[in-house]
C-alpha cells in the first residue's frame, strides 16, 4: 500500500476513534496524556486477559497503590493476592520487580522508548510498544491479537497464524502514523475489540470497509486463518482438605519456582500427566499421616497448556500441630489471595466433604 493510502486509512480510523474510543479507566481524555504508571499497570494487567476483566482490578491496584513508588513498597504476598484471579502469577511478580526497579533506580519515572521499556521485567516486544506509544506518543508498532486479526483482514492475507505473524506487523507498520500514534494504537486495537470482531463483523459501521479486501472477497469471517492448535494434555492429581478441630483449614505456599509459584494452595500432590494416579499412590503424597478418604467428583480447571482434573481427599490429620503449612480459620480464606483453581477445590470440598 502507498503511504498516501496508508495515511488516508489511518486518519479515517482516528476519526472514528475520536468518535468511538472506548471509555477506559486508564485512558486520558481531552488530548492529555495518561499517566504512564497507569498505562503499563494496565497493560500488564491485559497482557491474556480481557478488558472487562482487568477493570475491577486495575480500579482496586490504584486505590491501593496509587502510584509506582506506592507499589514497589508492598509486601509481594499483598501484591500477589490483589492479583488472585488473573492467571499467570508470574506476571505478579515481575509487576512488582518492575515497580521495585523503577522507583528505586529511575526515581519512579519510566522509560519512554520502546528499547529502554523493554528492558523491564515482564514487558515484552508487545507491552513496551504500547507503552511507548500510549503513554509517550512514539510511533511504535502496538501489535496484539486484535490488530493481527484487523490486518489479516484489510490485507486478505491467508496464510496462517502463527507463522503468518511477521508479515501482519509489516503490514501494521506500513499503516501506523507518526503522530497521534498512541491514539492510533488504541483506535485499531478498539476496532478489533468492538467491531472487527472474531465472529460476526460488524463491518457496515467500519471506517475501513471500502477498503478491506477480505470483505470485498467475502472472507472476513474466515481470516485470520490458524494453524491447528495441539490438543491440551489433562495432568492428575489428588487435593488434600483437612479441617482442624477448631474449624481451621491447612494450606501450604508452592514453591517459587513454577506454575502458580509463590501463591497459596490446598496440599496437593504433584499434578502427573496423562495417566490419573490409583488411590494408593495419590495418598503417598499427603502432607501428613491422617486417614483420608475421597470426595465424589473432580475439579477440572484449564490453564494455558494443560487441563488439570484434581480428586479431593478429605481427612483429619493425626497431629495437626506438627502439619508443613498454615491453618487458616474458613472466614479468612477469601482474603488469602487464592487462585482460582483453589478456590474451585475449597468450593467443591465444602459441598462434598
Ligand atoms: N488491549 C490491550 N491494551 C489495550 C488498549 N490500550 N486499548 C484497547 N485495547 C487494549
Amino acid at each position: 500500500m502507498d503511504s498516501v493510502a496508508a495515511e488516508r486509512l489511518a486518519l479515517s480510523l482516528l476519526a472514528w476513534y475520536d468518535r468511538h474510543a472506548r471509555a477506559l479507566p486508564w485512558r486520558a481524555v481531552g488530548g492529555r496524556r495518561p499517566d504512564p504508571y497507569h498505562v503499563w499497570l494496565s497493560e500488564v494487567m491485559l497482557q491474556q486477559t480481557t478488558v472487562a476483566a482487568v477493570i475491577p482490578y486495575f480500579r482496586d491496584f490504584l486505590g491501593r497503590w496509587p502510584t509506582v513508588t506506592a507499589l514497589a513498597a508492598a509486601a509481594q504476598e499483598d501484591v500477589l493476592a490483589a492479583w488472585a484471579g488473573l492467571g499467570y502469577y508470574a506476571r505478579a511478580r515481575n509487576l512488582h520487580k518492575c515497580a521495585q526497579l523503577v522507583a528505586e533506580w529511575r526515581g519512579g519515572r519510566f522509560p519512554e522508548d520502546e528499547a529502554g521499556l523493554r528492558g523491564l521485567p515482564g514487558v515484552g516486544d508487545y507491552t513496551a510498544a504500547a507503552i511507548a506509544a500510549i503513554a509517550y506518543d512514539r510511533p511504535a508498532v502496538v501489535v496484539d491479537g486484535n490488530v493481527e486479526r484487523v490486518m489479516a483482514r484489510l490485507f486478505a492475507v491467508a496464510e496462517p497464524l502463527p507463522a503468518v505473524k511477521p508479515r501482519l506487523k509489516e503490514l501494521a507498520a506500513g499503516l501506523s502514523p507518526e503522530r497521534r500514534a498512541g491514539d492510533y494504537a488504541q483506535a485499531v486495537m478498539d476496532l478489533g475489540a468492538t467491531l472487527c470482531t472474531p465472529r460476526k463483523p460488524a463491518c457496515g459501521l467500519c471506517p475501513w470497509r471500502a477498503d478491506c479486501r477480505a470483505l470485498a472477497l467475502g472472507l472476513t469471517e474466515d481470516l485470520p486463518a490458524r494453524m491447528r492448535k495441539a490438543a491440551r494434555p489433562t495432568r492428575y492429581g489428588l487435593a488434600f482438605w483437612t479441617v482442624r478441630s477448631d474449624g481451621a483449614v491447612l494450606l501450604r505456599r508452592r514453591p517459587e519456582k513454577g506454575l502458580l509459584g509463590g501463591m497459596l494452595e490446598v496440599p496437593s500432590t504433584c499434578w502427573r500427566d496423562d495417566v490419573p494416579w490409583s488411590m494408593d499412590e495419590a495418598l503417598a503424597g499427603a502432607p501428613a499421616p491422617g486417614k483420608w478418604r475421597p470426595l465424589p467428583g473432580v475439579v477440572g480447571h484449564t490453564f494455558t497448556h494443560f487441563h488439570l482434573n484434581l480428586t479431593i481427599a478429605a481427612g483429619r490429620l493425626a497431629k495437626p500441630e506438627s502439619a508443613p503449612g498454615l491453618w487458616c480459620p474458613p472466614e479468612r480464606l477469601a482474603e488469602q489471595g487464592l487462585p482460582t483453581v483453589m478456590r474451585k477445590v475449597i468450593r467443591h470440598a465444602l459441598a462434598k466433604a
